[in-house]
């Protein structure tokens, strides 16, 4: 596989096959390759958590079950803006809407964009769960080396023909989640992820999510503009 298709042909799938097991030597490769991510002086600060049989249900069935009375759990950190604005508003609701369009659920239809939201905590019926930790005295480059890490582990997937979800979601509930799996205290959850094969004819795989164009994201700068 080019490397421009895998990155271009990964999108998040939200429907497993849940009859296809991952092996623990294709998630092995998946996890060696990935490792070969960079970090400031190869620091490495990544830790990962994987999730199969028991423990993949006691996290799926613990999490969905808060999720579905309500409780709304607390994050350990902001993934998102505390004041939404433009222009990532509408972006997110344009995903938000796409999504849900795609599925049939309408606006203001509360109770089928719960049942929705829940199906994160099912690993959207993926036999395997990651979970991705960093220890608490780590600091913000570190988050960026995860953040490597955790796209080389989705782009290394595709080499195996499995896909992904990146799952913040799971951070609501961090503490049902590391207790399960027995982090340690100093660790804290960055985020989950499903990974197996794609359920065939999903119609929810079928979502695409749009990119801005490189020029509203880049400047060029070929003459200094000013200078200290
Ligand atoms: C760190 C991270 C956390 C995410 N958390 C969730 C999540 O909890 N649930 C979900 O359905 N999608 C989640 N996503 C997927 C994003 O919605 C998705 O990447 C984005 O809409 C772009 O779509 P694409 O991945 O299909 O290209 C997450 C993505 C990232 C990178």
């Amino acid at each position: 596989m080019h490397v421009n298709d895998a990155i271009v042909g990964r999108q998040s799938i939200r429907a497993f096959d849940r009859s296809r097991g991952v092996s623990r030597a294709v998630i092995d490769r998946i996890l060696k390759v990935a490792s070969r991510a960079p970090s400031g002086s190869n620091i490495q600060p990544w830790h990962v958590w994987v999730a199969s049989g028991d423990a993949r249900d006691a996290i799926a069935n613990a999490c969905h079950a808060r999720h579905m009375a309500g409780d709304a759990g607390e994050w350990e950190y902001h993934y998102y803006p505390v004041n939404w604005r433009e222009p990532y508003l509408a972006r997110r609701r344009a995903t938000g809407w796409g999504l849900y369009g795609l599925l049939g659920i309408e606006r203001g239809d509360k109770a089928g964009m719960k049942h929705q939201h829940g199906r994160n905590y099912l690993f959207f019926d993926a036999p395997v769960g990651l979970f991705f930790t960093i220890d608490r005295d780590m600091e913000l480059g570190g988050w960026l080396d995860c953040g490597m890490f955790i796209q080389s582990v989705m782009l290394a997937a595709r080499g195996e023909g499995l896909e992904t979800c990146p799952q913040a979601a799971f951070c609501a509930y961090h503490d049902t989640v590391t207790s399960l799996l027995g982090v340690p205290e100093t660790q804290q959850l960055i985020c989950g992820m499903s990974l197996g094969y794609p359920l065939d004819g999903a119609e929810v795989n079928g979502f695409r999510t749009s990119r801005e164009p490189v020029e509203r994201f880049t400047v060029f700068v070929d003459q200094p503009v000013g200078g200290r």
